[in-house]
């Protein structure tokens, strides 16, 4: 796969385990929660001396008391060692208490900034972007950052500290002896190198497979009617099989890496302890050596081998973090390239009632470089309180002057006017709240029908009343027993097409802006209905300026003025018997259309 085609190569980007570069990036997230880390720090060194501590009192108990037996005395050195312990048990529970919250903390901010960048974002992002991708960076990255500080920097930062400390205490406490230990160290070294290569390996492999197996779930379960309506269940079984065969077979190999390397480092330790006993029996008997020292040395052994077992761990937990790091801030360096002017012009405030002017002037856009013009050279103008209908061929662009309209989208060359100013010199919140919209897809929430027409904004409830009434929500809210409280769900999957678009003309009636924008938006429901929101909307335009995109001639019919768009380009301009009379473009279209209409109320009369 190359570099652009292959949707998962962000997954398989794992660097450096520590990245200073991004750490500074992070520190403005950090910064606020500084004292927390500041508390964990400081249990360090104490956790650190209690652990230390207690092989020595083990020591000090063996060498002082048990082998020459003097007991009186013994009671302190056990009491210190109990103390120790509790000690260390506190310091520990203090440190990761600390780099928890602190970590939870960073991440609750980070998500934070991350999804009100998100919602700053323009069409040309989400075009980019496919949705798995951006769910990603708000749940696992920054699940992978928090985890670097529950068990990865201040973890790693204590077990050195630990490493250390004991290296230092088995050289002061018997310096030959000490020597013998630390020939396990060279070796240790070289298998801890080695497998750590090849767990990073198959991490990024599983990684990988995780993303495809997401992507390939996401799209199954949401296509699932399709899947059975055309009889692929097999096949996309088998193809699903496949993945989650390679995916067992990458985390086996991540497995038996892991399991040998601890058992790798459980043996050098048993080695260290046998070498203990050879070398440090043999000094003993000569009396060179205490009993209670040699117990010690056990001691520190195995806590020295046990922060290395998972020393591998820890360090793709450090990677995987920096890997996030980096797809977290490529995610927020996306500037997008609509946005609000840093001093936008004031647009007069205006109510539903008084309309609003719109104007193309030589607008061409394209959506992907020039070679693909969607809109040439396109100019018409929407006086306020107007009704014009566009209409043209499925892909001439009607939906996209939709969108540069409200400025999901920049123009390429010309100008978009609205009440006589540049879009893009008004704030983008201005220019969207001037303007309702039913686009062709309709977008329900989760939640009630009056969730959905009100989308959290005060609106009052005549107002929501009349709006549901106007759009006839009202046919089929009214049927149910929870009214307008009538539960939707995910995406509207409980209602049909036609109540969807519905529901969304009502939102848009509801939120009584100056431009109502309708595209396609009652193109599912059926002539009867729709006849009677023509009815409604007569008196809702009333005032309004409108842009309404429609394939039924019955709508169009009632628009002051008809633009009839044909590859980008406008070509007829007029009202529906001034079009008619040019026998043109609009004049076929008519006929085309007027016959189908025809034919297809002829079939469903009996
Ligand atoms: N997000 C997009 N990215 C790339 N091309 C697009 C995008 N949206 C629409 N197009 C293309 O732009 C052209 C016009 O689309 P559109 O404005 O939706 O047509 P319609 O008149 O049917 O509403 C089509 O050829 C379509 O393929
Ligand atoms: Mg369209």
């Amino acid at each position: 796969m190359t570099k652009q085609t292959d949707p998962f190569r962000e997954e398989t980007i794992l660097g450096r385990a520590y990245d200073a570069r991004l750490m500074r990036r992070l520190w403005p997230f950090v910064r606020p929660h500084a004292r927390w880390l500041g508390f964990s720090l400081a249990f360090m060194p104490v956790a650190t001396l209690a652990g230390l501590a207690q092989p020595y009192l083990i020591k000090v108990a063996i060498d002082s008391h048990i082998v020459p037996g003097t007991f009186s005395g013994i009671g302190l050195v056990l009491g210190a060692y109990l103390a120790a312990i509790l000690v260390e048990f506190a310091a520990r529970f203090g440190e990761l208490y600390g780099t928890n919250l602190a970590g939870q903390r960073v991440v609750f901010d980070l998500r934070r900034t991350l999804f009100a960048h998100l919602q700053r974002q323009d069409g040309r992002f989400f075009d980019r972007n496919p949705v798995g991708r951006l769910v990603t960076r708000l749940t696992s990255d920054t699940e992978a950052v928090s985890d670097m500080f529950a068990s990865g920097v201040v973890a790693i930062v204590a077990d050195v500290a630990m490493l250390v400390g004991i290296v230092v205490v088995l050289w002061l406490i018997a310096p030959k002896l000490a020597l013998v230990t630390y020939t396990v160290l060279p070796p240790l070294a070289l298998i801890a190198v080695f497998f750590r290569a090849r767990l990073r390996d198959a991490f990024r492999a599983i990684r990988v497979l995780v993303a495809r197996l997401n992507t390939y779930l996401q799209e199954n379960i949401l296509g699932m009617t399709v899947v059975q309506l055309f009889g692929r269940e097999g096949r996309n079984f088998e193809a699903f099989r496949a993945i989650n065969d390679e995916h067992f077979r990458v985390n086996h190999r991540s497995n038996i890496y892991d399991a040998s390397f601890y058992a790798v480092v459980d043996t050098l330790s048993s080695i260290t302890l046998a070498l203990l006993v050879w070398f440090g029996g043999g000094q003993i008997l000569q009396g060179a050596l205490t009993f209670g020292v040699l117990v010690a040395f056990f001691e520190y052994v195995q806590r020295f081998f046990l922060p290395i077992r998972d020393l591998s761990a820890k360090f793709t937990i450090m990677q995987q973090a920096m890997a996030s790091l980096e797809r977290t801030f490529t995610l927020l360096d996306t500037t997008p390239a609509v946005a609000s002017p840093a001093a936008p012009a004031p647009l007069p405030a205006r109510s539903g009632a008084q309309g609003g002017a719109v104007a193309f002037e030589g607008v061409w856009f394209s959506y992907n470089g020039e070679a693909e013009w969607v809109l040439r050279d396109l100019s018409f103008r929407v006086a306020p309180g107007e009704t014009v209908a566009i209409v043209g061929a499925t892909g001439a662009g009607k939906t996209t002057i939709i969108k540069l309209l409200q400025r999901f989208y920049e123009v390429r060359r010309g100008r978009i006017l609205i009440d006589g100013l540049d879009v893009r010199s008004v704030s983008l919140e201005a220019l969207r709240r001037r303007i309702a919209l039913v686009l062709q897809d309709v977008f329900l929430f989760a939640g009630t029908v009056e969730h959905n027409v009100r989308l959290g904004e005060a609106i009052g409830p005549e107002a929501v009343a009349r709006a549901v009434e106007a759009a006839r929500v009202s046919s089929f809210v009214h049927a149910h027993p929870a009214g307008l409280q009538m539960p939707v769900a995910e995406r509207g999957r409980n209602l049909s097409s036609g109540q969807r678009q519905l529901i969304a003309f009502s939102r848009a009636l509801a939120f009584d802006r100056p431009i109502l924008v309708l595209d396609e938006a009652t193109s599912s429901v059926d002539p009867e209905t729709e006849g009677l929101i023509q009815e409604a909307l007569h008196v809702l335009l009333e005032g309004r300026t409108a842009i309404v995109i429609a394939h039924r001639l019955s709508t169009i019919q009632g628009a002051d003025r008809i633009l009839v768009l044909h590859k980008g380009q406008l070509r007829e301009e007029g009202t529906h018997q001034e079009l008619l009379a040019r026998k043109g473009l609009y004049h076929t279209l008519y006929k085309l259309q007027y016959r189908g209409q025809e034919a297809a109320a002829r079939k469903t009369r009996p």
